[in-house]
């Protein structure tokens, strides 16, 4: 059997088509609702799961599957060839030859792999996550995959769940803007451009709030938290034209997510007028048994169904029970109708029904090409957080003597002024040194660990003259193999600085791998404390998926950088962060805890009853280590007091609020603004901050910037009720850029 499509099908396929289909997409959808038996409709509900293919194996596989099954998950190396021998079937074998989808979960990158998505949000770059999502659904499709299910937006701020990393971080409106970029990147301007894939919001909705951090547990989350935290990134998505959306495992107060009528039916369709199509997560539907919210597979089919589902992912409960209810059940038959009627107007919108096939194009199992292994280390090296640097950052000043610095300095380049001629021996320690799969993280999709170079290679690669290398591993990172600290000690000791590799396997974090505790995993702590006390100067990177507990790392470490799981270039970008030739611009999305005991922990919370110490923790301190937004730079930004284009406002009115920002230090550097307001007396408590807008500038040393936010008080200055009704009041309202302040009074609209 040919894998790849007969080319005189596809060929013939067009003509024809061509040739004599003039109708809109509606009638096309009528004319075929009209023809469609019950069962053919319902199979188009279905979504089958491939599964690992191979050669061998791909003819067996696609007989598992009738050829009128809506659409299929995929995603493994044969992806091309799988897509195509199915769809052979679906198009020479069904009665209709309607096209199947096929979806996989693209995630942050398919072979080009980009940092996690926890990590692109540090960036604080919509651009450079809408141009990762286009270049992921670009690879995806030449490999024929129309549908990614992503971006995740759910909102999270428990680090123990492993789902953490898919996240865009804690801020509902900054999971707003980069879902919307990711959407714009995934969807691009035409669905059946063959660049663009449709993109699906996930897990609608609560996901996030799993008890403990325990994954596909249950969830309990008040109304107003809700529509506060979980819902506006969802809001946003769906405005952008998601074509799809997930619904969730989770059990939200009592309705497991895949059988919640309110939020998929009143909110998601009716409210938010969402239009395209629902797809349960993966099993949900069976899962409603095994949560306990319905005692047989026909009941969970019939319930996920009327809650909202579209289609039925894996368990197909769909194709085996929806139609015996609409024998009997005439108002059932509208429903099956209205839901196949989406997911068959998202394939003509793909374009499968004129090119149901996928032909071998140049990006068909190339390695990342130049254009993308660069996009994939310009986000990486945004992505990644300087946490701390008692100035031995960065590590290199170009080797110019000082009349050539000072020209290097008024030219705006990074030039440490703390270069120590000296200090040439680097030891790099630590298990995260020479390991490759860690840094794709998880959902890697078809990345390879052979493209994808470790911190050691990059650093053997590039480093300057005068410098020698030297590695040591010291531990495993899950304490699996046995540790031996001492030939990482004397490596320490005999070295002029040691850059020390800690943090995560990909597997300790996405899906399923929620942990209870932040600390290291194995004897990584052990290994941090036995070379920090060598006494020499020791830079640590972070290499995770999440926060991890730094606090008895942090008071010793000269200097602490979050690289994340930064994909393909990770090792790269992290040189040029170290090495001075970026200066370092990522600020953090979550609020880095202390210790696993903080936890929960974020920039929302709401004003505690009592100020100063009263009910703060007696053994450690309340604060997390590190803020919402928090991130260093090799140069220093000022903020000139915040200009206010007048003093009140009306509810119909422009604000505009200014602020000066120059970057008064050493080198070129990027500032990501961060407009926070508080609401310090509301009839719902507000939190202590929100973020409500964000611009990352480029300034250059020795150059200021203004930067301008708009205040549309609809839009930025009210806040959700428990039932989702924006209210707006009358008040004082706090406003925040950097470290400056300024309030400024609401005035009610007559
Ligand atoms: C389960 C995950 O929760 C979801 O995010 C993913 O898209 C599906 N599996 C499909 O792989």
């Amino acid at each position: 059997m040919s894998l790849l499509p007969d080319e005189s099908l596809v060929r013939d396929r067009e003509a024809s088509l061509s040739a004599k289909e003039s109708r809109s997409a509606d009638e096309r959808i009528r004319d075929l609702l009209s023809r469609m038996t019950l069962e053919e409709k319902v199979a188009q509900l279905h979504q089958g799961s491939v599964g690992d293919t191979n050669p061998n194996n791909l003819v067996e596989r696609t007989q598992n599957f009738l050829p009128t099954y809506g659409s299929f998950i995929v995603g493994g190396p044969n992806t091309l060839a799988i897509r195509n021998a199915i769809q052979r079937r679906a198009i020479e074998e069904s009665r209709l030859g309607i096209p199947a989808i096929f979806a996989a979960d693209v995630i942050h990158g398919w072979r080009a792999i980009t940092p996690i998505p926890l990590a692109q949000a540090c960036s604080w770059n919509p651009t450079l996550v809408r141009q990762a999502a286009a270049m992921a659904a670009e690879e995806a499709r030449a490999q024929g995959v129309d549908w990614t299910f992503a971006p995740m937006i759910d909102h999270c701020v428990d680090a123990r769940w492993g789902r953490i990393a898919e996240t865009f971080g804690e801020s509902p409106y900054a999971s707003g803007v980069f879902a919307v970029a990711a959407v714009q990147g995934f969807q691009g301007e035409r669905l059946d451009s063959p660049t663009s894939v449709a993109a699906c919001l996930k897990h609608f909705v609560g996901y996030g709030a799993s008890e403990g951090g325990r994954d596909y547990s249950s969830t309990e989350i008040s109304e107003q938290n809700l529509w506060e935290r979980h819902l506006p990134p969802f809001a946003a998505g769906v405005q952008a034209g998601a074509r799809t959306v997930m619904s969730a495992f989770n059990d939200l107060n009592g309705v497991p997510a895949s059988a919640n009528r309110f939020m998929l039916k009143t909110v998601l369709r009716e409210r938010w007028q969402f239009q395209g199509v629902v797809v349960s997560d993966w099993n949900a539907v069976l899962q409603l048994i095994q949560q306990g919210y319905v005692a047989t597979e026909a009941e969970a089919a019939r319930t996920a169904f009327d809650a909202g589902v579209d289609v039925d992912m894996a368990d197909a409960l769909f194709v085996r029970h929806l139609e015996v209810k609409e024998v009997r059940d005439r108002s059932a038959e509208r429903a099956i109708d209205e839901a196949v009627g989406r997911v068959l107007r998202l394939k003509f919108e793909l374009g499968l029904f004129e090119r149901p096939f996928t032909e071998p194009s140049r990006l068909t199992d190339a390695p990342p090409n130049v254009e993308q292994l660069a996009l994939a280390e310009r986000i990486a090296v945004e992505s990644i957080v300087l946490l701390k640097n008692d100035g031995v950052l960065p590590l290199y000043d170009g080797g110019r003597d000082d009349r050539a610095r000072q020209v290097a300095q008024s030219q705006g380049e990074v030039t440490p002024p703390t270069f120590r001629t000296d200090q040439r021996r680097i030891a790099l320690i630590g298990p995260l040194a020479e390991n490759r799969t860690a840094l794709l993280g998880s959902w890697a999709q078809q990345g390879r660990a052979d493209e994808t170079p470790t911190i050691a290679e990059v650093f053997a690669q590039r480093l300057p003259e005068k410098f020698r290398l030297y590695v040591e591993r010291g531990c495993s990172v899950d304490g699996a193999e046995p540790a031996d600290f001492s030939a990482a000690c004397s490596l320490a000791r005999s070295s002029d600085i040691v850059v020390l590799c800690l943090g995560e396997e990909a597997r300790m974090s996405g899906e399923n791998a929620s942990r209870s505790t932040l600390r290291f995993a194995g004897k990584q702590e052990e290994l941090a404390l036995a070379i920090l006390g060598t006494g020499q100067p020791v830079v640590v990177v972070v290499v995770s998926g999440r926060p991890l507990d730094l606090h008895a790392i942090e008071p010793k470490a000269a200097a602490i950088v979050a690289a994340w799981q930064g994909g393909t270039r990770a090792a790269a970008a992290l040189f040029e962060v170290l090495f001075g030739k970026y200066c370092p611009s990522g600020r953090l999305a979550v609020t880095w805890p202390r210790t696993t005991g903080q936890i929960p922990i974020s920039h929302l919370s709401r004003p505690r009853a009592r100020r100063g110490d009263e009910g703060a923790y007696q053994d450690i301190s309340t604060t997390p280590l590190y803020e919402f937004g928090y991130g260093l730079s090799y140069t220093t930004f000022e903020y000139s007091t915040i200009r206010l284009s007048q003093a009140r406002i009306g509810y119909d009115e422009t604000l505009v609020a200014e602020v000066t920002v120059s970057n008064v230090g050493s080198c070129d550097g990027a500032e990501t603004v961060f407009w926070f307001i508080r609401d310090p007396a509301a009839s719902i408590t507000r939190p202590l901050r929100e973020l409500k807008y964000f611009e990352k500038i480029q300034i250059p040393f020795n150059a200021e910037r203004v930067v301008r936010f708009e205040i549309n008080p609809r839009r930025d200055l009210s806040f959700p009720n428990g039932q989702g009704e924006q209210v707006l009041e009358p008040g004082t309202i706090l406003l925040f850029a950097g470290s400056r302040s300024v309030q400024f009074e609401v005035i009610a609209s007559t």
